[in-house]
């Protein structure tokens, strides 16, 4: 693994628009995996900063997104979906046809989950994989104690997931108690693994994370045995983890 501990939000979202458009820049058609949630915002920024400019372009970039709620409808602003046409696909020449987001609405999520999974190998398999990480060590909306053999599937959301997205719906009552979810499988078949991490309250899990033993109970330890993982933070999601010795890039 490759650790890029940067000193503040901003810096850590430049590096990893930084690995994302090298990514696109080296293979233009690549396919991406992407992520919603607070992290990666800046770095989606970034790229779309880099695209106005005329730096990148994804116009035969083809994307995967993780997660999506179960129940909600692409144009509700809580969706996924939604997430990621206001914080990237609407401001880049990224294709729509070319965008993935598992159906909320979808009526059989069996069905769904099946043909989402057949998505990923049609495309190839996903070049790189952006991620960020629960304080209950979460990826995608994998929660500790579901399997690592698992692909695309129904997940029902724990109590600590549904507290820490409230603060998007307002009221608690609005968090939708289920999402369709790639599996830990999909994630580590991917070729490169980019996961992002910042602020203190990351601290103890992306320790516990990297440096701690490989368990269903913290999901993203299995990271740990991809070959190609970079995990970029800022100093307040990262000082635990290079107290504890871990090495770092930059
Ligand atoms: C989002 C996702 C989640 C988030 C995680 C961290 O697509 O899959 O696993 O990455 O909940 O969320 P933030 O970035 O809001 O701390």
């Amino acid at each position: 693994m490759r650790v890029y501990l940067s000193e503040d939000y901003k810096s850590m979202s430049r590096r990893a628009a930084n690995i994302l458009s090298a990514q696109v820049i080296t293979k233009p058609d690549s396919v991406l995996g992407l992520a919603t949630g607070g992290t990666p915002v800046g770095a989606y920024q970034q790229l779309v900063e880099w695209y106005q400019k005329g730096d990148l372009s994804f116009a035969e970039t083809r994307s995967v997104n993780l997660d999506e709620y179960y129940g909600l409808s692409p144009r509700h602003e809580q969706s996924y979906r939604y997430f990621m046409q206001v914080n990237l696909f609407d401001h880049i020449d990224i294709k729509y046809e070319n965008t993935h987001v598992l159906d909320g609405l979808a009526k059989s999520p069996v069905a769904e989950c099946a043909r989402y999974n057949q998505l990923i190998r049609s495309l190839g398999g996903i070049d790189l994989q952006l991620l960020g990480m629960g304080h209950n060590g979460h990826i995608a909306f994998n929660e500790p104690g579901d399997g690592f053999e698992l692909e695309t599937h129904l997940v029902t959301l724990t109590e600590s997931t549904i507290e820490a997205n409230t603060r998007f719906f307002g009221r608690r009552e609005d968090v939708p108690r289920q999402a369709l979810s790639m599996g830990i499988k999909n994630i580590m078949q991917a070729r490169r693994i980019l996961i992002m991490v910042s602020g203190e309250a990351k601290a103890d899990i992306v320790c516990r994370a990297f440096r701690g033993p490989i368990s269903t109970q913290v999901p993203a330890s299995i990271l740990q045995l991809h070959p190609d993982v970079t995990l970029v933070g800022d100093r307040e999601a990262l000082h635990k983890l290079v107290e504890a010795g871990e090495p770092v890039c930059g």
